[in-house]
């Protein structure tokens, strides 16, 4: 029998059961703890989320597609309403995400025709984007996921290692650098990410460590490097993280894990609208494939720690296993359907705590 999706009751949380805080308080003096939100969470699970968290993300409304997905008309509702609630109770904004080929209207680079646009004109329009929403959020936005995902799938080719994005088409590489000098410009005091999935992933990291090192070479403002974090409960290794983040930290500052999560399933997530038709109900897993990711999550947390020098913030990606993009069968967050924490959150919990 399917449970209801959630009750009063539950909303009304368990959370003050415990006295010494949550997971940001749980890792205090090594980094933030993140996750992605919508509106929706911020208004329902605002008790939850600020006696978890010290760092957001919106997971859709601060993309180019939600806030500007036509040309000059702005729509602010939805990313104002959590960076409204991130101030009102002192939690910290990452922005997501500037420039990505996903999500964002084909005004910026492509004419009516769909014709692509003369370099000049698509700076111009990038520029104006990047400045309208870089200075709205200025006050409460502590760092940018400037350029999402620009580089290809593996296996990339090493001579053309970027991804053949109609923004890349129009400008090459330098798209990329433009788009961090206009972040700057904007808001010079926030910190600069690259962000990219397949981080650890020895070839893709080799791509994304050449790239982040060409810009540093010309002088880019670039302070970070975005993990994405896209794992899965047996893959890529810890070591494989640990090794990743060494060498991106000969390069960067700052490194952020911005999109945790670790699914049980490997391979790609099933399509958006088969997951909501699923229903709501906690995944079954075997007991083996919950020790494993339970495992899983303690070595990469363990990993995170010894970097804690250069790693300032780990963010979830959503917040229970209901609003995952991965499905609820991959049942890969700290929370579940009903945003009651699950065993990998003490473990996590716990690491932190007794720092061990
Ligand atoms: O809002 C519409 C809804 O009206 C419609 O009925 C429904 C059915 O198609 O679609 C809804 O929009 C979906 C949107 O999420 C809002 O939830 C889109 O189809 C769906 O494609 C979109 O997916 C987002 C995905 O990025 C797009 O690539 C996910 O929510 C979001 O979590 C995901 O986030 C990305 C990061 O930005 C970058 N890294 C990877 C990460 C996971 O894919």
């Amino acid at each position: 029998m399917d449970v209801p999706f959630f009750s009063r009751r539950l909303l009304r949380r368990p959370w003050k059961r415990y006295p010494e805080g949550g997971l940001k308080d749980a890792f205090k003096g090594y980094f933030k703890i993140g996750a992605s939100v919508s509106p929706w969470h911020v208004r329902h699970l605002g008790h939850m989320i600020s006696f978890e968290f010290n760092s957001l993300t919106a997971d859709n409304a601060m993309k180019p597609s939600s806030t500007e997905p036509q040309k000059g008309r702005f729509y602010w509702e939805k990313a104002d309403r959590i960076a409204n609630f991130c101030r009102r109770k002192g939690i910290k904004l990452r922005g997501h995400t500037l420039m990505w080929h996903k999500q964002i209207g084909s005004w910026m680079y492509s004419d009516k025709d769909g014709s692509l646009l003369s370099k000049e004109e698509f700076y111009a329009n990038m520029k104006e984007h990047i400045f309208a929403i870089v200075r709205r959020f200025k006050d409460i936005v502590y760092a940018w996921d400037v350029v999402n995902e620009a580089i290809a799938e593996i296996p990339t080719n090493p001579d053309q290692p970027l991804r053949e994005s109609p923004m890349w088409q129009i400008a090459g590489e330098e798209f990329i650098y433009k788009a961090f000098e206009y972040a700057h410009e904007a808001d010079p005091d926030a910190l600069l990410f690259y962000n990219d999935y397949d981080e650890a992933n020895p070839e893709k990291s080799k791509q994304i460590f050449s790239l982040v090192k060409r810009m540093k070479e010309a002088g880019i403002p670039i302070d970070g490097i975005g993990m994405q974090g896209h794992y899965d409960i047996y893959s890529p290794s810890p070591e494989e993280v640990d090794h990743a983040i060494s060498r991106y930290k000969t390069l960067v500052k700052h490194i952020h894990i911005t999109e945790l999560d670790l699914r049980i399933h490997p391979g790609d997530p099933p399509e958006w609208q088969e997951q909501i038709r699923e229903p709501m109900r906690n995944a079954s897993l075997s007991k083996k494939e919950e020790e494993q990711q339970i495992q899983r999550y303690v070595d990469f947390f363990r990993v995170f720690m010894k970097h804690a020098d250069v790693i300032d913030c780990v963010s979830f990606w959503n917040l229970g296993d209901r609003d995952s993009w991965l499905g609820v069968a991959n049942s890969p967050l700290l929370f579940d359907v009903y945003y009651l924490p699950k065993k990998s959150y003490f473990a996590i919990k716990n690491l932190g705590l007794f720092r061990s």
